[in-house]
């Protein structure tokens, strides 16, 4: 082939050019003194010279990408919607090169960065941020000196301690994901170190597509790293993965157990500042199997129902007295016999409207230590009764880990969220579920 298209080039050119004859009826005339396989040489000589001008030109264009004003337009470019199959093309790792550069790796400021979007969604953007840039909150010494304080356990003294302290600002933010209409908006609580657990969830359940005409995204929710060590090895490995992937959000306070409310809360403020457009949200856990065709089905029925909220709902739950439980709770804290009716944080389903009055619900209520319990509490305020389904499995298969249904795919095919998967574990029943499975009965529970 090159053999071909480099002679006749040759050739033609020598024939067809009438001006400065001189030097090509010179080559001309040598073309025709060669033997065919002097020709060849030259030929190949040819060829060899355009391969190198070709390999020049390109490392010279390469260079240009990755300096100045032109790193910020292909980082935004990047930010589209068709770019995820741009990044899955070229792989993730020739991106690397460019964000550990230390200067031109800088990431632009997200406020700024709407440069390429339409009037409309710069304004709204402008208007409506996060505005809190100050995590100024010291500890309320009010009640130290009190008796039932000095009783408690140290995690629930810090808990009161930093309790009134409700907003931190954001060290990673995309505004930009939730313009436009969104279907359904899957958010997920993770921690900075399980960028395992986010990977696959990307690969399976968390995948951003777009089905039957309804789009949807997602989303990772996380907090600050605890430890100083995890900070330094962790954080700037979050912000490349960020980065890659454009689904991290981030807040400044400390990511522990207790502070999930928090997450909760900030998470719904975000919702509240920056999604209009979003029909439905599932939030959940990174550890969880989620079915999103079952998720959407089930949608398509409910799709009256008002101010709707769904999932594992646990009613007249008993507040935990044992000191040993990680759900432990002391009396001076919550003295009622039962919590309000409320959906396991593992994963449950609520529309975009009722998220905006939780949000306003929040702030009605001091924070509770545990988050789906909080959210119980906002639910109640407003009156509403979240919806219990059978196809929600956030604390069932706990209790039985020896149950059968734990590993049988059949099982999951029918559920809409099953608690808990390991990231091996997840990929394998996910690759199952999505084969050419055969179930002799179909798990009916839609
Ligand atoms: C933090 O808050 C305290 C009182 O609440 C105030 O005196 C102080 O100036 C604040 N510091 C900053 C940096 O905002
Ligand atoms: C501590 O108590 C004082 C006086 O009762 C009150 O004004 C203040 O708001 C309290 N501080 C916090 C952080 O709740
Ligand atoms: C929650 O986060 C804040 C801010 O990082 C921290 O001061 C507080 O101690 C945390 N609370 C708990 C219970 O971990
Ligand atoms: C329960 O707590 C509330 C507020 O914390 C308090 O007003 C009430 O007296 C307490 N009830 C009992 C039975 O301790």
């Amino acid at each position: 082939m090159t053999r071909v298209s480099c002679n006749s080039g040759f050739v033609s050119s020598v024939n067809h050019s009438p001006p400065s004859l001189r030097r090509q009826a010179f080559c001309y005339i040598l073309w025709k003194m060669m033997t065919s396989r002097d020709r060849w040489r030259v030929c190949k000589r040819v060829c060899l010279m355009f391969f190198l001008a070709g390999v020049t030109l390109t490392i010279v264009q390469r260079g240009n990408i990755s300096t100045g004003p032109q790193f910020q337009l292909d980082r935004q470019t990047r930010k589209e919607p068709s770019d995820e199959t741009d990044v899955q093309k070229r792989g993730p790792y020739t991106l690397a090169n460019r964000f550990w550069k230390p200067m031109k790796a800088k990431k632009p400021k997200q406020e700024t960065s709407t440069v390429e979007e339409p009037h409309h969604v710069t304004q709204e953007l402008i208007t409506k941020s996060w505005d809190i840039t100050s995590a100024n909150c010291s500890a309320n010494l009010n009640f130290t000196s009190t008796e039932w304080f000095a009783g408690l356990e140290p995690t629930f003294k810090q808990f009161l301690l930093y309790r009134h302290c409700r907003f931190f600002p954001m060290t990673i933010n995309h505004p930009e994901k939730c313009s436009g209409d969104i279907y359904l908006l899957m958010v997920v609580k993770s921690i900075i170190t399980q960028h395992d657990r986010r990977e696959v969830i990307r690969k399976t359940w968390g995948k951003e597509q777009v089905i039957d005409g309804r789009k949807i995204k997602t989303l990772f929710l996380l907090g600050a790293s605890s430890n100083e060590a995890e900070k330094a090895n962790h954080q700037k490995l979050l912000e490349y993965e960020d980065y890659i992937y454009g689904d991290i959000l981030q807040w400044d306070f400390m990511d522990s157990f207790f502070n999930l409310t928090l997450k909760e809360t900030h998470f719904l403020k975000w919702f509240s500042t920056y999604c209009p457009g979003v029909r439905y949200i599932f939030k959940g856990d990174d550890d969880v199997f989620v079915s999103v065709p079952n998720i959407i089905e089930y949608l398509e029925i409910s799709s009256d129902v008002k101010n709707l909220f769904a999932g594992d709902v646990i009613f007249k739950a008993k507040p935990i007295r044992k000191k040993d439980n990680k759900y432990y709770i002391p009396q001076a804290l919550y003295n009622k016999t039962h919590y309000p009716p409320y959906a396991g944080g593992g994963g449950f389903l609520m529309d975009g409207p009722l998220a905006r009055k939780l949000y306003s619900a929040s702030e009605t209520l001091e924070l509770y230590p545990i988050d789906d319990v909080f959210l119980g509490m906002c639910l109640e305020v407003l009156q509403v009764t979240p919806i219990r389904h059978n196809a929600f499995k956030t604390f069932g298969l706990m209790r039985n880990k020896k149950s059968k249904l734990n590993r049988e795919p059949c099982f999951f095919r029918g559920m809409i969220v099953v608690h808990k998967l390991l990231p091996p574990e997840l990929m394998a029943m996910w690759k199952l579920v999505n084969s050419n499975l055969v179930c002799s009965q179909k798990v009916q529970l839609l």
